[in-house]
Parts: C-alpha cells; structure tokens; sequence
C-alpha cells in the first residue's frame, strides 16, 4: 500500500513500513525502514528532529533550520553541499560536478516495465519520485516497487539529462538507506572457485565497507546479496535488512558509518570504471535492487527472498514446476568419451528411474580438452556418429530427457571461429589478450556476436531433441576496451541475447553455470531457472555452500549432484548416503561414474531416487531454513504444505556423544505430526577389524574377503518413528538415537562417521 500526504509518503508491504519524508527543505529523506505501522502518526516517536547542527556541519538551509545534509537520511546523496558519505551520485557536466536535488514531483503509477535490464514480474504497486536540480536541468526518479504478500520493495534510480551540455555519470547507485546504528554486523559472503558463497560476519566499525565485484560477471568472490544485522539478531529473533541486486556483472554494495554513528548502505552498479554519458533528453536506468526487513531474524529474511524469487524472479511457466533429476557427464567422463560410453551410461541411469540425462563438455568439435574447440558449435562425429539426434533419441527411448552443455559466450583460440573472426574477442587493440582456460571472451556488446551466440544455441537446440541446456562462463572478463560502460555494455547484451533464446524455446530448462558460482545472481534467474552453485561436489563442503546460498536463495534454484564417493575435488571420502543428504535440497542429479557402481550401491541409489520423488515437493519448493548448531553438527529444514524434512549434518565424531534433540521451526502448534527417519546403509567395510567380534571365521581390515562382502551386502541403519505434536516438536524436538561409541552395538543406535548425515521427515497428520 503507498499512502501520500503533505511531504510524507509511508509503503507499507505485509509487515514492513518504509516512511519517506521531504518536511525538511524538500530533501527526499527516509524517516523509518521496520516492523509495519498502522499510520503516519504511529512513526512520530520514531523521527528524530535536527534541532541544531554538530560541530563542523554544514548547513544546507538558512532560512528553514540548522539543516545539514549529513545528518539526514538521504534517499540520494551527492557531492559537494555537505554531505561527506561515499555519495549514492556522482554526476558532472561542463559546468558543474555539484548537484543538489530536491523533490519536485511525488507520483503513484502503473508499474512501469523497462525491457533491457531484468526486473522482478507482476509488481503491484509503484511510487516514483521526481528529484530535480533545477540550475543543473537534470532530474533523478526514485522508483519503489511493491509486491502484493511480499516484505520485498524494489528500487531503481532514473537519471535524466535536460541540459544542453552532455551529462557523465560516475556512480549511480540503484538504492541508499540510512539505518540507526545498534551494534550491528555485516553478513555477507567471499569465496572463488569450488569455494563459493561462505558467508562472513563483520562488525560493522567507522568507515566504509565495500562488498563488490570487479571479475565482469557477480562472481565467486562475494555475492550481490547480503544483510546488516543488529545486535540482537540471530536466525529466529531480532532485526535485520536483507539486500540484493538483479545485476550479473560488476556491483559494488557499501555500509558506511561516519563519525556520528550513522550508517548508509548502498546498492548498485561497480562505479570502478563507469563512466556514463548522457545527452540532451537521454536517461539512464539502474538495475533494479531488493530490499527486506525482519523483526524475526535472519531466517525470517531467507524467507522472504526465497519466497520472492520463486514468485516474482524465476518465468513463470518454471517457477513451481518440478524439476527432473538428471544425470550429467562431467565428473565420470569430462572429455574422454564416445557414443558406447555415453549410451550405456544412458541405459544405467534410465534403470537407476534418473528423468534426464545431460552431455557435458566435450561433444563438439576437437574438444578433448579446454583448450580446443570452444565457439565451433558442431558435434564432433567421430567421437559421437549419428550426432546428438541419436542420442536424444536414445535417451527418450529410455524414458529420459535429453539435456546438452554449451558455453556460447566463449571462444578457444584453437577453433574455427577464432579463425575467422579474431576481431570478435574482447580486447582493448594494444596489449595482447590474455586468456583464461585457454579462452577468450567474445565481446557481448557487439550486434553480430550476439547474433552468432543467439543462432549457434538455437541451431544446437533445434539439431535434436534438447530439453534442456546448462549455459557455462569459465573465465573473467580482462582486456576491456577503453569505455565507460563496457561492463554493463556487455551485460547488457547478454540479457538481450537470454532474452531472445528464452522468448523462442519457452519450453527449455536453462541452468545456469558459470565455473559453478561464478555469475549465481537474480539477473541470471530471471532467465534461467536454476543454477549450478559450485563445482565443489564434496558433500560437506558442498552443505556448507548450500548453507551460504540458502541465506538469500530458495532451494528451487540449486542443482546439486551426488558424485563419487571421493571427492574430485577434495579427495575426502564419504558415503554415498551422506552426499545424497546434501544434494537431495534443491534439485537433485548424479555426476558419478554409474558403470562402476557396486550392487550396494545401486540399490542405495534407488532407494535414494524413490525417497526424493516422494518428497521432490519439499526439497525443491520448500522454505529453507538454518536450525541451528551443535558440538559436531548443525541442522537444517525444508518446509512445503505442512510437510518439513530435516537434516542434520554432522562433522565429526566425537566418543561418549551427549544426548541429542532435533527441535523443528516454525511447526503448526496444534498439529501432530507424524515423523520417520530415512534408513540409511550400513557398510560392513567401515566395521574395521571390529567385524571379528561377530565374525566365526578371521576377516582381515582391508582384505579381499571384507570388500567381497561389502560391495554386496549391507545392513539397515537405525529407524525412528513416532507421532509429535507441533508444539512440542518446536519446543523440545526428538530425541535421536544414541550415536555408537567405541562400545556395545544395536540396531537402534546411529553409527555416525566423519561427515555423515541423517534425514528425518514430518508430516502433518
Ligand atoms: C565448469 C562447470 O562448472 C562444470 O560443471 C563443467 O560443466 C565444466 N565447466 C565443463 O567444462
């Protein structure tokens, strides 16, 4: 809802109030960002009034009061009138580089659609407000965007040039807000390749922090999302603001406090670089960036974005479709492989009930390895005869869909493109062009590349039955040309070019993937579905990028994979139980080599397909939430329709394990719930030389006898189940079986390794 009266605008959204206020000199101000009012006069106690000014202040407005713009909390900042934050604006012309802007004009309108940049869908309400500086005859928007049963509000900035003289826009951040200091922290993430999204607290001190990306894509570095935290925050209690920004390439996201305490944060495009000009009559629009508010800690706040994306960023035709279980080529074949190979792993996964089946890397051109073929978009017929058709054919045959893997935005230096088309790379026409993966980038910002990338994807989709394409970027951007908006240039065509391959194959599951989180962002969701978060597949690492990503992103947009038991990327070792655990929350799919399976664990694999069919509503449209941690663990719950799975992810064992208790959040109160716990595998193998106890005849620790048993046979684990009512279940929880230590052995007690993990699921009767 936007109420307007005299100098006050006050948005109200579910449970959240965001009052605006121009009483003082027609300075665009906001009074209160919090727990939603039942009017303007509600926020009266709430306002503090600038009686006198401070120290060395200055003062904007004489005749009005002791005003200075440093007090204030400024919608939009500038340079150079007395405010000494990092400016949310930094414009110039020939004149002048001051600008002072006040409101001009307050406007409700018809949500208003831009088509370059992409932008939350079905918005409600919109509220535009007209900054201008008259003497400098150019006019700033503000644009806030609300969303009916959302906490979420959008903001965008629109600069508008009216002089004669060309404008250049240095910084132009998409939101600003000032928050009252309580102690409060930055969460935020840092991270690079196979590592991505761990998240990191920072006290938030005087002086300016910076969370941003300079690679040309969102990165793996840090991610656009993040929140500031008071003091009193943790995940079930306390205040807290969440922030993202639907840009893929370079942001740049600040909290700054000054020496009153005061803090601003700032969300927008990286102004490293930027340098936009504008003419007479021309305008620049922002990417459009999130905001939240939570008075129920930070899992109140995941909720929200979850809840926000699946409705207003992921199309529509997706957003609650399920979504296949695929089997993907990468980790048990990377390049090495022909059409037997790809064939029979097709058979093994239609057996395993596997929906889809995706050809990674390498069935195109001369490409056996990274550094040959990338840009030459044709399937390499001595590898696969009878090409991806085939194929396609031959999974559909099997009951499987059939996924491929490009990476249209590259180009190899060994490759046929390159050839004939050296000039279509990024560079800048002086240096040499550095190469990253042994490729290049193409340059987006160009008509005819966005072409070729629009007709090469499109001429592979249409060379087969292809339901689905996972779209690669495995390198940053160096080399730019010398202009001020390349970056955005080339994000630009980007969108342009997602935007006509989506718009002609509707019917596509795009996921995105970009060396694993390299571009994991809302820009990229609005086009793609769902995302490849890491090429880290080690099941504890794995959880605890999930973890990360879940803070700000719903299940519905993480595709994980139960790999080989040992790492590739880690070489830790863990079970195929444990690595299905962690890859069952979000959308699940299998990288293991299936031809080497042991009869153990194709069964185990089965049993593990079965269980997340049952419960694919849950792992994929659930609301994810933290539950919290414990000596050697730490849980997690997904939540869909009166259904809740947990799992408890443990890191290591310890002896003579305290009594543990697995409390829910969020139950309904007055409900039973009925509650099992997934049955897992025993491996007699990890008995060690403990089997003997039980054994009539000597088996030896690592003999051939041992691991002749154990690819064969296995034991159930420990079952639970039982009937619970809501309120307890929050309260106190379950008690879970006995973990083994060292002494006496049961079938009800639960025998945990080093990063093992248990599921338990609830179900409302
Ligand atoms: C990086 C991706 O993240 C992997 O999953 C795989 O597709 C490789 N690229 C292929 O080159």
């Amino acid at each position: 809802m936007i109420e307007v009266r005299d100098k006050e605008v006050l948005l109200s959204t579910k449970s959240t109030s965001y009052l605006l206020s121009y009483s003082k000199a027609n300075y665009l101000t906001c009074e209160y960002y919090g727990s939603r009012l039942s009017s303007f006069e509600e926020a009266k106690p709430l306002v503090s009034d600038l009686i006198i000014n401070q120290g060395t202040e200055l003062n904007i407005d004489d005749k009005n009061l002791n005003l200075s713009l440093n007090q204030m909390k400024l919608e939009l900042s500038t340079l150079g009138r007395g405010d000494f934050f990092s400016p949310s604006l930094i414009i110039k012309n020939s004149r002048s580089m001051i600008f002072d802007f006040k409101v001009d004009k307050v406007e409700v309108v018809k949500p208003i659609i831009h088509n370059i940049l992409p932008m939350p869908r079905d918005p409600s309400e919109e509220l535009v407000i007209c900054l201008a500086d008259n003497d400098m005859h150019v006019v700033v928007e503000l644009h806030y965007i609300l969303y009916s049963e959302s906490d979420i509000i959008c903001r965008y900035i629109k600069v508008i040039n009216q002089d004669s003289q060309p404008l250049h826009i240095l910084k132009a951040m998409s939101m600003q807000l000032g928050l009252v200091n309580h102690n409060s922290t930055l969460v935020s993430y840092y991270g690079n390749w196979a590592n991505e999204l761990n998240v990191q607290q920072t006290k938030i001190t005087h002086g300016r922090i910076v969370n941003e990306s300079l690679t040309g894509s969102s990165s793996n570095r840090h991610n656009p999302f993040f929140i500031v935290k008071e003091d009193n925050c943790n995940a079930i209690n306390g205040n807290c603001y969440g922030y993202n920004l639907i840009y893929s390439s370079n942001f740049e996201e600040s909290v700054e406090m000054d020496s009153f305490s005061k803090i601003r944060v700032q969300v927008g495009i990286n102004s490293t670089l930027f340098d936009k000009s504008l003419l007479q009559g021309e305008s620049f629009v922002t990417p459009c960036a999130l905001l939240s508010y939570s008075s129920n800690g930070y899992n109140k706040l995941s909720k929200e974005f979850q809840t926000f994306i699946n409705n207003h960023i992921v199309k529509k035709k997706f957003n609650f479709e399920s979504r296949p279980i695929a089997y993907n080529s990468w980790e048990s074949c990377y390049y090495k492989y022909n059409k037997r190979k790809i064939k029979s792993l097709i058979r093994k996964a239609s057996k395993l009930k596997m929906e889809l089946f995706v050809l990674d890397d390498g069935w195109f051109a001369n490409r056996n390895d990274d550094a040959h073929g990338l840009g030459d978009w044709e399937v390499n017929r001595r590898k696969l005869p009878g090409g991806l058709k085939s194929l396609a054919n031959y999974a559909i045959k099997k009951k499987m869909k059939f996924g491929i893997w490009m990476e249209p935005e590259m180009v190899n230096e060994n490759s046929r493109l390159y050839k004939n088309h050296p000039t279509w790379i990024i560079q800048d026409g002086i240096h040499t062009p550095i190469k990253g993966r042994n490729q290049y980038v193409l340059d987006l910002t160009k008509k005819e590349v966005q072409d070729f990338v629009f007709d090469s994807v499109s001429k592979v989709i249409e060379s087969a039955d292809i339901s689905y394409v996972k779209w690669d970027y495995n390198r940053n951007i160096s080399d730019m040309p010398n202009s001020g908006t390349f970056f955005y240039d080339y994000i630009c065509g980007l969108y342009s070019v997602l935007n006509r391959i989506v718009d002609k194959y509707p019917y596509i599951l795009f996921e995105n993937c970009a060396s694993g989180g390299n571009r994991f962002d809302l820009g990229m969701l609005s086009f793609f579905q769902q995302s490849w978060i890491s090429d880290n597949t080690d099941s504890f690492k794995r959880g605890e990028i999930q973890k990360g990503a879940r803070l700000g992103y719903p299940l519905s947009v993480m595709s994980n994979h139960v790999s080989g038991k040992t790492s590739n990327q880690l070489l830790r070792y863990t079970s195929l139980d444990s690595k299905f655990n962690v890859a069952c929350f979000g959308i699940l799919g299998y990288e293991l080599n299936l031809c080497d399976l042991k009869p153990v664990d194709i069964k185990c694999i089965k049993k593990q397909i079965l269980f997340y069919k049952k419960h694919r509503d849950v792992f994929q449209l659930g609301v994810s939430s933290f539950i919290g941690r414990d000596d050697n663990s730490y849980s997690i719950q997904a939540q869909h329709n009166g259904k809740i799975i947990a799992a408890k992810y443990y890191t290591h064992t310890i002896p003579n394990p305290k009594e543990y208790h697995l409390r829910l959040l969020d139950t309904e109160k007055n409900c039973d719930y009925s509650f099992y716990s997934r049955i897992q595998n025993r491996d007699f193998a990890r008995f060690g030389s403990l089997i003997n106890m039980v054994s009539p005849i000597h088996i030896k620790e690592d003999g051939a006898l041992i691991h002749f048993i154990s690819n064969r046979f296995t034991m159930d684990g420990e079952y639970i189940h039982g009937i619970i009512s809501g309120k307890i279940l929050e309260n106190s929880g379950i008690a879970l079986p006995m973990l083994w230590s060292g002494t006496g052995i049961s079938n009800s007690m639960s025998i945990i390794h080093d990063f093992d993990s248990r599921l338990y699921v609830f179900e409302k009767c």
